[in-house]
């Protein structure tokens, strides 16, 4: 099987102009009067190619869009690639992650070995320097990734890695780049992790291999610990939800529980974190089966877990000074003639009972018995995510999670880590109203509510498991697969949520130094 693209980034003390490598990457906002000094200098470089690209009306420096000039043997560089900033007052530390991730993919395309980033210097001071390192990390990984383990064609093969190195002239910025340029590979390497395990396929990727690769990850690594849970000890244990849900399958449900703890001692008084995230490695809907059309695309309904699975990857990566539990249910949901049905009542493990009424609400099942776990641990904070409803996707559409929670702080906390992250979030309720609609007249909860505000009602579900703590969930049904490829991404899983709860760790422990 073919190795997902290997990124090696780096960051080179040189000038921009000097720099020898295939494709040299320079920032243009649409709204500029004039070349700013950089480019302005590799255009007289060039005679004046730049200008000319640009007075003919071949590249306007709008988003999502670029261009090529030719180096000649005037510059170091083979090639200059432009790429559009959009209007300057509208830019953030997403564009930059953005315009990376659409150069990183560019280069790949034409088969370029090396990439010299020079676009932070279209900014100048308006960004921190580490902050901007990081998004170029980021970047490059996400633009770059492909996926294509199965493909075994190799007649006009891509190459195996790409070669980005961050470009600065002057030594006390390139220092700053460059610490941020670390943590951005880490967590941009733990994303594209993610989504490779999350493309593959159900018959190649169910319960038991997702463990394995969970406890294949944490082998060698610092601070990391994973458990897991067969169906003897589930069933010895009461997850029942865990069980039920995966009844169906040859492929019996598995419980992963990673922990993390620092090599030193944590951050003072810092919380203990449960991250839980929904993985079900296929789902048909079980006997409340699901419509023919895009079946296929259930099998990232286990993208919550492997998110949970990369942040864990990444914060061990990075040190980080928190102590986290990475909790991840992982069931096939299929029909047979052992599956669980609508009707059975389900003794959950917090010992509430569970009506179904229907099969295809199944993450909700098997995330109880997760959260109920992560409350016995002590997390004070627990955080699911979970590709847990279609009337997500209907609320928010492909753009945004939904983010619901019983603590405005924690709320507060993770919308900053989403505008940092650039993985977007949006608020929605789920207290009473919707909990109610949940009761069961026959046991404790049902599983499904009425036809409307089903993201809310889902969620006001899971609320019933987390005890005093504080908690927040993440429905990333919607934005855990990319449909259509752009200029800085290619089609399939996006591994949403590792950047997002990675930089939400991050920043807890910040705050706290
Ligand atoms: N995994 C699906 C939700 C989903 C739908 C994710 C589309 C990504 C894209 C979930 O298990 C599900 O089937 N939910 C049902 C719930 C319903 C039966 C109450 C749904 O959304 O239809
Ligand atoms: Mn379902
Ligand atoms: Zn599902």
């Amino acid at each position: 099987m073919k190795k997902i693209i290997d990124v090696k980034l780096t960051a080179r003390k040189i000038n921009f102009s000097d720099c020898k490598t295939d494709v040299l990457v320079v920032g243009i906002f649409s709204d500029a009067k004039k070349l700013d000094t950089l480019n302005a200098q590799l255009n007289k470089k060039l005679g004046g190619a730049i200008e000319r690209l640009i007075k003919l009306g071949d590249f306007k420096g709008n988003d999502k869009t670029s261009a090529i000039v030719y180096g000649n043997d005037k510059i170091g560089a083979k090639r200059i690639l432009l790429v559009g900033l959009g209007e300057k007052e509208k830019a953030t530390l997403d564009t930059i992650r953005r315009a990376v991730a659409n150069a990183a993919k560019k280069s790949v395309e034409i088969k370029a070995k090396s990439v010299g980033l020079a676009l932070h210097n279209a900014f100048g001071k308006r960004f921190d320097l580490s902050a901007a390192g990081h998004a170029c990390g980021e970047g490059a990984y996400f633009g770059s990734f492909i996926y294509d383990e199965f493909v075994t064609e190799s007649k006009d093969g891509r190459l195996g890695s790409l070669k980005v190195e961050l470009i600065e002239p002057d030594s006390e910025k390139l220092r700053q780049l460059k610490k941020g340029l670390a943590v951005g590979a880490v967590i941009g390497g733990a994303q594209s992790y993610a989504r490779a395990l999350a493309n593959r396929p159900g018959n190649v990727i169910y319960p038991a291999k997702l463990a394995a690769a969970a406890k294949e990850m944490v082998r060698g690594s610092k601070g990391l610990s994973c458990t897991v849970f067969d169906k003897k000890q589930l069933t010895a244990k009461g997850m029942n939800g865990v069980l039920a849900v995966g009844s169906g399958s040859q492929h019996e449900p598995r419980l992963i529980v990673l922990k993390y703890s620092p090599a030193g001692k944590a951050a003072n008084k810092l919380p203990v974190i449960g991250l839980v995230g929904k993985a079900i490695t296929f789902d048909s809907g079980g006997l409340s089966i699901k419509p023919a059309a895009n079946m296929d695309e259930m099998k990232l309904d286990k993208t919550g877990g492997i998110s949970v699975l990369g942040t864990m990857k990444a914060i061990s990566e990075l040190g980080l000074p928190v102590r986290v539990y990475g909790i991840i249910p992982s069931a096939e949901n299929l029909p047979s003639g052992s599956s669980y049905r609508p009707g059975d009542i389900i003794n959950t493990f917090s010992g509430k009972t569970v009506e179904i009424q229907n099969t295809d609400a199944e993450g909700r099942i098997i995330l109880c018995d997760a959260l109920a776990y992560a409350h016995k641990q002590k997390c004070d904070i627990i955080i699911d995510i979970a590709t847990l409803t279609g009337a997500c996707m209907v609320a928010l559409g492909k753009y945004m999670a939904g983010l619901m929670g019983n603590d405005e702080q924690l709320i507060k906390q993770l919308q900053k880590a989403s505008e940092d992250s650039g993985e977007k979030v949006w608020p929605m309720p789920s207290g009473e109203e919707y909990a109610e609609e949940m009761k069961s007249k026959i046991a404790d909860l049902k599983n499904i509510g009425s036809r409307w505000g089903g993201a809310c009602t889902a969620a006001a579900f899971l609320r019933q498991f987390i005890g005093d703590a504080k908690w927040a969930h993440l429905d990333i049904a919607g934005v855990d697969l990319i449909q259509n490829a752009s200029e800085s991404s290619s089609v399939g899983s996006s591994g949403f949520g590792v950047r997002l709860l990675t930089t939400y760790l991050i920043n807890l422990v910040d705050g706290k130094k």
